[in-house]
């Protein structure tokens, strides 16, 4: 089938809800490049929307992943499997949680640390249940974690809406105590906002925030779906602020492209589930917990989690640099490898973008004048050179 023939299959029988889709099949990748059916190569700077964190074709990655499909894909959580338990011990080992409980996204993984938040204060007989996010958030697409997202648009359609939720601006202290009432059970925020734009917490914030929570006896949840797994530098980006929540809530890179979402708690906040709370027929299945495995294995190798941190800074500081050039650019925004360029009204983000898919580079318009950088991790620097060199190239 050409391009053509796909799209009109697509559009005879996919449900309309993604808009301006790039006109582009891809049939394969190998490292951080993407091949078309039609034979060109495109540099990938989205990775799936932050999901291949190895790339493509990274051997180890795709050995373990094969490895597993021989012996054994799925058996439900009816019984024990040691893809699981290893997986379990790795991300206990490796963050400040105790427990956990695999989901199959990132939606499904906030719902689920949303009940845990309402049942921990219904096995106290406390009628707290109300959860505070951020304007410009971003929790998914069910109908509670979209009513949990702060911003319009992908609610208005859905009313009536689940109750106990509001939202206030982010990086604003003052605005959340203002909003925090008896029933305030949660805040949840994304330390780096995402799709909102890439908006970074600032570490006064955040540090206030867990303060708070404490002083307040409220309950702290960070959702790292995006910005966690090494996107930062760190294994997780709480770390990189020294703020430890109760509950974070982690998806896209964890399984490198194999889909598996978890969420984790402390133990105290963790053991007010009970037998029956909650429960999954995929999450968690042999396969998903073996390259999420595994992905844990290559982040946390010697000198990974440190290139991550150089390359986004010397990403960033190129970005700066085109920057201070062009008065079209106003700004830079990120952490790591998880970047945005901000452009002025003149400058469509979604037209660069597609410029720069012409010029072969896969990157994307997050808002009317955002471009999101969130490459593989095994990005290089030549790599980020030619970005440069093509977005230089396409604003002038
Ligand atoms: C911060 C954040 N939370 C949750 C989600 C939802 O994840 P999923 O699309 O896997 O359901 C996303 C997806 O973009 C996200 O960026």
């Amino acid at each position: 089938m050409n391009l053509e023939e796909i799209m009109e299959i697509d559009k005879k029988h996919f449900m309309p809800v993604y808009s301006g889709r790039y006109p582009l099949v891809i049939e394969r990748g190998e490292g951080v490049k993407i091949y078309g059916k039609d034979g060109k190569v495109y540099y990938d700077f989205l990775s799936g929307i932050g999901v291949n964190a190895l790339g493509y074709g990274h051997k180890k990655f795709v050995n373990a992943v094969k490895d597993q499909i021989d012996k054994i894909i799925h058996c439900s959580n009816l019984y024990y499997t040691e893809a699981q338990a290893e997986l379990e011990k790795k991300l206990a080992e490796n963050s400040c949680f105790d427990k956990m409980f695999f989901t199959n996204s990132g939606s499904e993984a906030n719902e689920g640390a949303i009940k845990l938040v309402r049942k921990y204060y219904k096995e106290k007989a406390v009628d707290k249940f109300e959860i505070i996010t951020a304007d410009r958030s971003f929790h998914g697409r069910t109908l509670t974690t979209v009513t949990a997202t702060g911003q319009d648009k992908y609610k208005r359609p859905f009313t009536p809406l689940p109750a106990g939720f509001k939202s206030v601006p982010f990086n604003d202290l003052q605005a959340l105590k203002n909003a925090i009432t008896e029933k305030t059970a949660a805040v949840m925020l994304e330390p780096i906002q995402g799709e909102g734009g890439i908006y970074p917490a600032d570490r006064e914030y955040l540090a206030g925030l867990r303060n708070l929570c404490n002083e307040k006896g409220i309950l702290l949840v960070f959702d790292e779906v995006q910005c966690g797994i090494g996107r930062t530098g760190s294994l997780f980006a709480y770390q990189e602020y020294g703020v430890e929540p109760d509950i974070i809530t982690l998806a896209k890179a964890l399984g490198g492209g194999i889909p598996i979402g978890v969420f984790m708690a402390k133990k105290e906040v963790a053991d007010a589930f009970s037998p029956g709370d909650h429960g999954t027929t995929f999450g968690g299945n042999p396969l998903a917990c073996r390259a999420a495995s595994t992905i844990l294995d290559i982040i946390l190798e010697d000198g990974f989690l440190e290139s991550v941190r150089k390359k986004g800074e010397l990403f960033k500081g190129k970005l700066q640099e085109l920057v201070s050039k062009h008065e079209d650019l106003l700004e830079v925004r990120g952490l790591g490898l998880m970047l945005a360029l901000e452009l002025s009204e003149n400058l469509s983000a979604k037209e660069l973008s597609m410029e720069l898919f012409k010029k072969g580079f896969l990157v994307n318009a997050v808002q009317e004048h955002t471009l999101r950088f969130l490459p593989p991790l095994v990005i290089e620097e030549e790599d980020i050179d030619k970005l440069i060199g093509a977005i230089e190239e396409s604003i002038e």
